[in-house]
């Protein structure tokens, strides 16, 4: 990848000049059956464009209560586009159509705020990984196209749900107006989201994000990882898969209960600490050189990646078993 990267042709892409970034927002595009993409620094900046070009300032967007754009992109949509943003609940983020359904108001008229857009996670983050099941995701498009609201897709992790179900991108892909992709998670290149959606939305986007600060120059040597991913990383995500069962059955080997391994669907390993407080197991396994985050007072999130081996993470998971087992001990 490193030298994939430093042989990139390049050139200024704010003039849309760099043929590395304009392979791969084409790339992107055609593999998810859109018409035109935008490289964007982060998945954060893909998302706040995506979600910007279907929802008007003073116009709400509807997501899960533990959607990535309600709870972790910093207010954006709301300090930054003016828009605001209603949830519905979820359980480990899957999505039902029904609970979109009870809140979705389209055109409410001078008295209510208007729905302009809804917005879903797939695979779904603090929900540990959870693949959206296609036929909520085609019942809720259904539902948005009846209502003449848009429909985000903040597939960040979408390599990861198309891995595990075998469903094609481009099927994902065609059910939404806009769709943001990270390759710098799973796929293992260092930087970079992007934005897919119609030719026009991208115009329209390209603009945004110069006006944001996020046009960039020579980002073809950034866009070359990407690719490099594109062409050796996708496949290789089912072992991921492989490794974080691995890792879950480690742990729930020593402390069962702390995990579900029935719910275990990608390369997210979700911990229940139980009565025990989540950071000090963290630290005292980075401590020892596994690295996990504490994401509540009594929940660690593990991610596999392309960087571990199984083996690896069976001992990471023995690792964060044993600590977890002598911390309620001592509890
Ligand atoms: C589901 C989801 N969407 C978007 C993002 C944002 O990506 P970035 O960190 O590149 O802004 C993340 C990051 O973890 C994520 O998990």
């Amino acid at each position: 990848m490193r030298a994939a990267m430093a042989e990139a042709p390049v050139g200024d892409d704010v003039y849309g000049e760099d043929p590395t970034v304009l392979e791969l927002e084409r790339r992107t595009a055609e593999l998810m059956g859109h018409e035109a993409g935008l490289y964007c620094a982060t998945g954060s900046l893909a998302n706040l464009l995506g979600v910007r070009m279907l929802v008007e300032p003073g116009q709400e967007v509807l997501c899960d209560v533990g959607a990535h754009v309600a709870r972790a992109e910093m207010g954006a949509h709301a300090a930054v586009h003016g828009l605001t943003m209603r949830t519905f609940p979820s359980e480990d983020g899957r999505l039902h159509v029904d609970r979109v359904a009870e809140i979705l108001s389209p055109a409410a008229g001078p008295y209510q705020v208007s729905t302009a857009a809804v917005a879903v996670e797939n695979t779904h983050n603090f929900g540990g990984g959870t693949v959206q099941p296609l036929e909520q995701l085609q019942a809720v498009g259904e539902l948005c196209r009846a209502a003449g609201v848009g429909y985000h897709l903040d597939g960040a992790r979408l390599w990861n749900a198309h891995v595990a179900t075998g469903v094609p991108l481009e099927t994902y892909g065609r059910l939404f107006d806009t769709v943001s992709l990270c390759f710098s998670k799973g796929l293992g290149a260092p930087v970079g989201s992007v934005l897919v959606s119609s030719a026009e939305r991208i115009a329209r986007a390209r603009v945004q994000r110069k006006r944001l600060g996020g046009g960039w120059r020579q980002a073809g040597m950034l866009a070359a990882g990407a690719l490099h991913a594109l062409d050796h990383h996708l496949e290789r995500l089912g072992e991921d898969h492989a490794a974080a069962r691995t890792f879950a059955a480690a742990v729930a080997d020593r402390v069962p209960g702390a995990v579900q391994l029935d719910r275990l669907e990608t390369n997210i390993v979700v911990l229940r600490t139980g009565r025990t407080p989540a950071a000090p197991v963290a630290a005292a396994a980075a401590q020892q050189g596994v690295l996990v985050s504490a994401l509540g007072p009594h929940l660690i999130r593990a991610v596999t990646h392309l960087d571990v081996t199984d083996e690896e993470c069976g001992r990471a998971g023995a690792l964060l078993g044993d600590l977890l087992a002598a911390e309620s001990l001592a509890a």
